[in-house]
């Protein structure tokens, strides 16, 4: 075989692997689930789309190597009306998950306003930008679980996000977080929002996750293998919306934070917060929250089941009310 037609039929066969490969991708316009998994995506954009179902509810496109989400991701461009649209209407759920994404244009996620569930798990994003979320307000699920983020900017989670139930934040950077965080009003619907493995050791209203805060808070807030050594007393009153005094106590039946496996320190650090926990009915809440790792001859102990004298309080410390 001549050198020529050796390449004439290199360059044939590689473009019909190439078609045969765009059109595999959707050989059935019928298809809901877009199922694009492992297939070495690296760009998304309306060519990926071509073909697919219009009306598609899912798309998977999880084990790719996206790195950017451009604002013309999920739209295809419309000639006659020269504009970019959704390429489709009717998009539920979009498994970004296992891609390397560190930035995700403003406008991307607006051409998927009925989306449901958001997975973006096992990505590289560092911050979440204001209002990159804004457009989903049926948004139920939101996934965030292994990136690298440290920042999430005030207006990230705003009242926009009126059906959101969890947010998955596990396993990134985050070194604060709410004391009142992010509930629905009016809901019935337990809310959850889950931090675990950060290395959060403070609550700061920085972020801003709280808008309409009204009781009954049904929120759990999973804080599990974070970085909080020594409990703030001002926590539980200092960046409440109503900052009423003992407010605090009825709030906590409802509002559930899980903060086990932190590296707490039992000493006089505690001792106002136990003294109150005496004074008032706040036992179940505070063993739920605090049990020492430090000092060695107190690990494992529950907060509540240590006597002021063990914590070398001084006994004039003020008891809250
Ligand atoms: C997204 O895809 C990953 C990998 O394929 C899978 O493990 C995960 O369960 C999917 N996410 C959801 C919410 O179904
Ligand atoms: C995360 O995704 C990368 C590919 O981008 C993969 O190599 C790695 O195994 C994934 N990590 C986990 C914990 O799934
Ligand atoms: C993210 O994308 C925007 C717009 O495409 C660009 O202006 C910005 O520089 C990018 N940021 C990073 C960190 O790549
Ligand atoms: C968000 O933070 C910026 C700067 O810290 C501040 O100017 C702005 O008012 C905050 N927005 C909200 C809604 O809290
Ligand atoms: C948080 O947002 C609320 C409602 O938008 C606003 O009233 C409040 O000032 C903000 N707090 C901070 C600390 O930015
Ligand atoms: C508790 O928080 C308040 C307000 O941020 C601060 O002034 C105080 O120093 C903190 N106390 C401890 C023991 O860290
Ligand atoms: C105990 O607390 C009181 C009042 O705050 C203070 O005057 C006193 O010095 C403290 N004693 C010790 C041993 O810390």
């Amino acid at each position: 075989m001549s050198y020529r037609m050796c390449m004439l039929l290199l360059v044939v066969l590689i473009t019909c692997n190439f078609n045969e490969k765009v059109l595999a991708l959707c050989a059935d316009s019928d298809t809901l689930s877009l199922d694009f998994t492992n297939k070495g995506i690296s760009d998304v954009g309306g060519a990926l789309f071509a073909g697919c179902n219009p009306v598609a509810s899912a798309i998977d496109l999880s084990w790719n190597t996206i790195t950017a989400l451009e604002f013309n991701a999920f739209a295809i461009y419309d000639f006659n009306n020269q504009k970019y649209v959704p390429f489709s209407q009717n998009l539920r759920s979009l498994n970004l998950s296992n891609n390397r994404i560190s930035n995700i244009s403003d406008k991307a996620l607006t051409f998927s306003r009925n989306l449901l569930l958001l997975d973006l798990t096992n990505n590289s994003l560092t911050e979440l930008k204001s209002g990159i979320f804004d457009s989903l307000p049926r948004l139920e699920r939101l996934i965030l679980s292994k990136n690298r983020i440290s920042i999430i900017e005030n207006g990230t989670f705003t009242s926009n996000l009126r059906n959101l139930k969890m947010i998955d934040l596990q396993h990134n950077q985050l070194t604060s977080m709410e004391m009142w965080p992010y509930t629905i009003k009016p809901s019935s619907m337990l809310f959850i929002f889950d931090v675990r493995h950060n290395m959060i050791n403070q609550f700061t209203n920085n972020l801003n996750y709280t808008y309409d805060l009204e009781p009954p808070y049904k929120t759990m807030t999973y804080l599990d293998f974070n970085k909080f050594t020594v409990w703030n007393d001002t926590w539980f009153t200092q960046y409440h919306p109503h900052n009423r005094k003992r407010f605090y106590l009825s709030d906590l039946s409802n509002y559930i934070l899980v903060m086990s496996v932190n590296p707490w320190v039992c000493d006089y650090h505690m001792c106002q917060l136990v003294s109150s926990y005496q004074s008032f009915i706040l036992g179940d809440v505070l063993s739920r929250l605090i049990v020492c790792e430090n000092p060695q001859e107190l690990r494992q102990r529950p907060l509540t089941s240590l006597s002021t004298q063990v914590l070398h309080c001084n006994t004039s410390v003020p008891i809250i009310r």
